[in-house]
């Protein structure tokens, strides 16, 4: 079984891009879910759909990785600005997650784009086809209820060991 310092490190391994990227430093600065802030979520998501992963055998954790740290990245600086109702938020920021995560790492595998453009179901109607799709629609979910109650402290070693340039919230 994977602990907890492999799971990171894969993290690091495979998102290394995203997480060192201009737009993921950004959204520590922009908050999510009360307490929390985009790209924090972002590495929850991450990390909870990895654990629950470990599960099965054929999934594709790379693809996963990328995914979950992307799915979000469409909200910073848009949220609020570009979409002006809940529901334009809602349908729209998967689509520019999948154009700023080519933007990062260049085009995307069928399993990446499903991963972003469809972790918002059941609040957008099309469904996942892929197991790592169906992944993050419960592992962000589950952060999503969580994180109105999360330590930031916790938030703070998270990034030290993943060696991650953090900007504080404004
Ligand atoms: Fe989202
Ligand atoms: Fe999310």
């Amino acid at each position: 079984m994977r602990t907890k310092d492999d799971i990171e490190k894969e993290i690091r391994t495979a998102g290394g891009d995203i997480l060192d990227s201009e737009m993921f430093t950004r959204g520590f600065g922009q908050s999510h879910h009360f307490r929390s802030n985009v790209s924090d979520h972002s590495l929850h998501v991450t990390k909870t759909a990895l654990r629950m992963a470990g599960m099965f055998k054929s999934v594709d954790r790379d693809a996963l990785i990328k995914a979950c740290l992307c799915h979000d990245i469409g909200l910073i600086g848009n949220r609020k600005y570009v979409y002006t109702t809940g529901r334009m938020c809602i349908t729209q920021h998967p689509i520019d997650s999948a154009a700023r995560a080519e933007q990062i790492i260049g085009e995307l595998s069928d399993t990446e784009k499903d991963v972003i453009l469809h972790h918002m179901y059941p609040l957008v109607l099309k469904a996942p086809h892929t197991r790592e799709g169906v992944l993050i629609c419960i592992a962000d979910k589950y952060c999503a209820l969580y994180e109105p109650f999360t330590v930031r402290s916790s938030s703070e070693k998270l990034h030290e060991r993943l060696r991650l340039h953090v900007k504080t919230m404004a």
